[in-house]
């Protein structure tokens, strides 16, 4: 049962976060909540954007505003999507559907993970021409063939390819939790989800989570070692982004890029934009926030490409942050993540409604009507 009345009272998408961390047993909520070794990128991603500020403006009037973004010829009525999250369903049941159908609703960007609990094809149906795919080249390349033609199939026009996992990341909570695919049932595990009873009968009905787009594929798998050979490469080089380039008639874009140079070379073979993370953190401790990897980022594709930020989004002003500093666009990974663990589909909702709140508030305080406008005269300059 969701008790509405305690997420009415969340204010913050933080507050979601401590009531998801109530609801779900520690090793899936670290799953999601955890970072690469000691979290100090991912923590770092949050305190960079606190550090931006923005000087507010008065006397226009701001009655009306508009936060509409136009990316790839849609127009979206918010300037951020939800990122692509892979096993999400082990988070809370059914999390994939539940933000693929707020995403068409609120009409703004689905990704669609190639990790994902749900097939994309079904991801496809529920967010319904929101749904763009993200793809992890596989060292088998009859696989990731198999992914690009179904996602063309399924109706897919953007095509994400994720650039930063040649490996997977360190995660140490992962690790002291067991976590292990296939999943175990360790005794700790069993303890946890006696606690959580809520979490624990929800997942009864849904099923054991899995990595849908691969089940046939990694029926035999015995080890993280064989589920990771088939989902990611060490090898995937420029020369296989330019051949997907040639592949993909869609829009391409490459997530994790952090360097100015890296930037300059997807322009350079015809990306249509690039998605400036670092994965949530999740690949490494020792990177720099994306917000502060974004601006030599800005000065040298803008005029070229589209620009999209992820990691660290955890309020509405961040949006107008990144823009500030030459993002379009924007996705946020956890903080919608944490809003279905606080409360299913009535927790997405309101981790939605909260981000589209604080972003109408701020730029009512910084006296501009449209998303649009936003720039670098916003910034504070001493
Ligand atoms: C649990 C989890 C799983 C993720 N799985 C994927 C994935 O399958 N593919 C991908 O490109 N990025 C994946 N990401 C990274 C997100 O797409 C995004 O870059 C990140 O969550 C942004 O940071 P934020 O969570 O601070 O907003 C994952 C992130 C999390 C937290």
């Amino acid at each position: 049962m969701v008790d509405l009345m305690r997420l009415d009272r969340a204010a913050s998408i933080d507050d979601l976060r401590a009531m998801a961390k109530r609801r779900v047993p520690r090793f899936a909520f670290d799953l999601v909540d955890g970072g690469a070794e000691s979290e100090r990128n991912m923590r770092r991603n949050v305190e960079a954007f606190e550090e931006v500020e923005l000087t507010p403006r008065y006397m226009v009037d701001v009655s009306q505003i508009d936060t509409c973004a136009m990316l790839f010829g849609q127009t979206y009525d918010q300037p951020f999507g939800a990122a692509p999250i892979g096993m999400l369903n082990a988070f809370w049941p059914n999390a994939d559907l539940i933000l693929a159908r707020m995403c068409k609703r609120e009409n703004i960007p689905y990704v669609a993970s190639s990790a994902a609990s749900t097939t994309l094809e079904r991801l496809a149906e529920a967010a319904d021409g929101n749904g763009w795919f993200q793809l992890y080249v596989s060292s088998d390349t009859s696989v990731t063939e198999s992914l690009i033609s179904r996602a063309e199939k399924a109706g897919y026009d953007v095509l994400l390819v994720t650039a930063d996992v040649p490996a997977a990341g360190k995660r140490d909570r992962d690790i002291r939790n067991q976590l292990s695919v296939p999943f175990r049932f360790t005794p700790d595990v069993l303890l946890q989800l006696i606690a959580n009873p809520t979490w624990s009968l929800a997942s009864l009905r849904h099923g054991k989570p899995n990595i849908a787009n691969y089940a046939d594929l990694l029926k035999g798998a015995t080890s993280y070692a064989d589920v990771q050979k088939t989902l990611i490469t060490p090898g995937f080089t420029w020369d296989d982004l330019k051949r997907l380039r040639e592949r993909w008639k869609g829009h391409l874009l490459v997530k994790g890029v952090l360097h100015p140079d890296d930037a300059l070379r997807c322009a350079d073979i015809g990306c249509d934009a690039i998605v400036v993370s670092n994965h949530g953190g999740r690949q490494v401790a020792f990177g720099p926030p994306t917000i502060e990897a974004l601006p030599p980022i800005a000065a040298a594709v803008r005029d070229r490409m589209k620009i999209i930020l992820d990691s660290g989004i955890r309020r509405g002003a961040d949006l107008i942050r990144a823009k500030a500093l030459g993002a379009d666009f924007a996705f946020a990974g956890r903080a919608l993540a944490y809003g279905v663990g606080a409360g299913g589909a009535q927790g997405a909702d309101r981790a939605f409604a909260i981000l589209k709140l604080e972003l109408v508030r701020a730029l009512g305080q910084l006296g501009t009507r449209s998303f649009g406008d936003v720039g670098s005269s916003h910034l504070t300059t001493r």
